[in-house]
């Protein structure tokens, strides 16, 4: 039997805090150099609960930190030609620097299309084409926020990266495809499963870093966990089955009291009890990945701005925007 492991809790919250302090004293510095003020806009087409949810968090946090936000807001029954026209309409908005159109689409909408016909160098969720080319080649791009803000809070957490065997389950566009390309640009091993792969609990006990991005409640358990392994969950998943949540949290749990006071909880796609006391460090949900996501978001809407407005007559460019 493994010795129990004092598993670290790799805390979102306070990261996300720290990145988005950063980018407000970059915007502040934009603002003392020439009155610049970074905007972004979001598509929401139909009236999906869950994107309304992130998308008001998305607005609050651009109002804590000075950026212009605008939401823009179609019916369901919006045809792909509308959509285009909105999207050409903000592509030419010199105030706009960030497009973000919320997926889910509706049915009927052609969603690489869509995400095609934003501008790239507004791109910030790093869905077009070209930035995912230029992600793939290694180049400068916009890439997407939250492949982005996982291995920024590894970094910030001190994991190291090279030379890891990187396991990620899910192999998703938003997620599990572009993490890949992150990963091997910081000389990670990587391997990707998804639904079809043989063996996955034997797969993920090989991994020194565990990524599950499939959307399935708590469905990697102690089986898929190696001791020392360094485990991101990217689920967040509602569970509205008091059973279920008994279950998962266990008799007593702060959890369960939380479910019977307000009808449902979050869990990840990893256990909520099975990693801790053997995985070396574990990200929680909530808490974990989310918060990262809409401070990334932050972060590539000023760097958007700074790319597109910001150079012409500038002698140093905030640090993060140099490379690119
Ligand atoms: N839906 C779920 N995640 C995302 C995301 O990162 N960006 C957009 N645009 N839609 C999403």
């Amino acid at each position: 039997m493994q010795a129990r492991i004092d598993t670290r809790r790799l805390d979102g919250r306070r990261v996300a805090q720290e990145v988005k302090r950063e980018v407000r004293e970059r915007i502040d510095g934009l603002e003392r150099l020439g009155g610049l003020v970074p905007g972004l806009a979001a598509v929401l087409v139909g009236d999906d609960p869950a994107s309304r949810t992130y998308l008001s968090s998305k607005t609050k946090t651009c109002r804590e930190l000075d950026i212009h936000s605008e939401l823009l807001q179609l019916p369901a029954e919006t045809t792909n030609r509308q959509l285009l026209a909105e999207i050409g309409r903000l592509n030419r908005d010199d105030s706009i620097d960030g497009i973000l159109v919320q997926l889910p689409l509706p049915e009927g909408i052609d969603t690489h299309t869509v995400l095609s016909s934003v501008h790239p160098a507004k791109d910030v969720d790093g869905f077009h084409p070209l930035n995912v080319g230029r992600l793939t080649l290694g180049q400068p791009a916009l890439a997407p926020c939250t492949p982005l803000g996982i291995v920024e809070l590894l970094k910030r957490e001190s994991i190291v990266l090279e030379g890891k065997h990187a396991v990620i389950v899910g192999r998703s566009n938003i997620v599990g495809k572009p993490l890949a390309q992150m990963l091997l640009q910081e000389n990670c091993t990587v391997t990707i499963c998804h639904s079809r792969t043989r063996q996955l609990s034997e797969v993920c006990r090989r991994a020194d870093l565990l990524v599950a991005a499939i959307g399935r409640p708590a469905m990697l358990t102690r089986d898929f966990i190696k001791p020392g392994v360094v485990v991101v969950d990217v689920g967040v998943n509602r569970l509205e089955d008091e059973e279920q949540v008994r279950r998962l949290f266990g008799e007593g749990s702060t959890r369960l009291e939380s479910f019977q006071r307000r009808g449902s909880t979050l869990v990840g796609d990893v256990h909520p009890r099975d990693p801790w006391g053997v995985a070396a460090a574990v990200t929680p949900v909530p808490g974990g990945v989310g918060p990262l996501t809409i401070a990334m978001l932050m972060s590539n809407t000023l760097r958007a701005c700074w790319l597109r407005r910001g150079q012409s007559g500038r002698k140093s460019p905030p640090s993060e925007a140099r490379t690119s």
